[in-house]
């Protein structure tokens, strides 16, 4: 999954120190001359050669400058250095994030959206392929209509689900799936369908103006890892930009089983969906952080 090389160094600026030799984890530089030089035949095009030179004499073309160009607040470039960041409100925003289920009306700027992206891209990927792709439903009306296609792909499979015989069968011939959607899901499913015929509550979106979807390629080496860490991002970035966010695990599933859904956005069927994103302003708020369960946490050492 290794690129070819984007690297660019001015020799002018190149003073010849080294630092972006040492750095590189695929070799692709060595000094020739007195000056830093290309001379490998691969790259991961990570940019930490660019990173860490002294005089700015290194480019890294791969690397699209408007990607870490925000329209909807400040950034700053600068690096912080291990430890500078605050990590009191680090902690905050990760315990204060909640999945919220109860959005507001109001649509979500385009920009925000984007924005959000770019924030979910500063994630790390495999071999840094980058490989994930972001399908934004900036409007409700495109969001409900997921929604209904959604709720036909489990409305069809609640039908069969309550047939007993169907789940005997399938489970006789190896495949349990149907018998275990049956006893986790079923009873589930069909409580927020007539919820919704009743109330027109939104069971699956929640109301959410706004919606991203995240794919990834299927030829990068870890697409699901990929996605969800870029995902994570877009969680707490929300947060921060105020806005609500729930992942819609249910929707995700409903596209894998029914490849028309995913289609029906237009994304190709060489990408694969990992996390499908409600986003908006939430009607919800809380008065506390309330924690997590105990977590199996192990401290590993050989005795010497
Ligand atoms: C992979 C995944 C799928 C999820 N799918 C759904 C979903 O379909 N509907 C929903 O309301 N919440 C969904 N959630 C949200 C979880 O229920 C939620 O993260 C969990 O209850 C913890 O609450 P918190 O996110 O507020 O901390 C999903 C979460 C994950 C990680």
């Amino acid at each position: 999954m290794f690129e070819a090389l984007s690297t660019v160094i001015d020799k002018e600026l190149c003073t010849g120190c080294g630092l972006c030799v040492e750095i590189c984890p695929v070799q692709a530089l060595s000094i020739r001359d007195g000056k830093a030089a290309v001379t490998g035949s691969f790259s991961l095009n990570c940019g930490h050669c660019m990173a860490v030179c002294p005089t700015e004499a290194i480019k890294v073309g791969a690397l699209e400058s408007t990607m870490s160009k925000f329209k909807t607040f400040a950034a700053d470039d600068r690096w912080l250095s291990y430890g500078e960041y605050d990590t009191t409100q680090l902690a905050g925003l990760m315990g204060s994030r909640r999945s919220c289920r109860s959005f507001l009306d109001t649509p979500v700027d385009r920009r925000i959206l984007e924005d959000l992206v770019k924030l979910g891209c500063t994630a790390p990927s495999a071999t840094n392929c980058q490989m994930w792709t972001f399908t934004i439903l900036p409007c409700r009306k495109d969001v409900e209509h997921l929604g209904r296609l959604i709720g036909d792909f489990y409305a069809k499979l609640n039908a069969m689900a309550e047939k007993s015989w169907l789940r005997s069968i399938m489970k006789l011939v190896g495949k349990p799936e149907l018998d275990q959607y049956y006893k986790n899901y079923y009873e589930f499913v069909k409580q927020g369908m007539e919820q919704f015929r009743q109330t027109g509550r939104d069971p699956l979106f929640y109301g959410a103006p706004s919606v991203i979807v995240v794919a990834c390629d299927q030829r990068a080496s870890l697409p699901k890892e990929d996605a969800m860490l870029a995902t994570q991002n877009m969680l707490l970035a929300a947060h921060s930009l105020g806005l609500g966010s729930c992942l819609i695990g249910m929707a995700v599933e409903a596209m894998k089983h029914e490849p028309s859904i995913r289609q029906s956005l237009h994304i190709p069927d060489t990408e694969a969906v990992y996390a499908i994103i409600a986003l908006g302003y939430s009607r919800e708020t809380y008065e506390r952080q309330t924690g997590r369960k105990q977590a199996a946490i192990r401290f590993f050492e050989t005795s010497s």
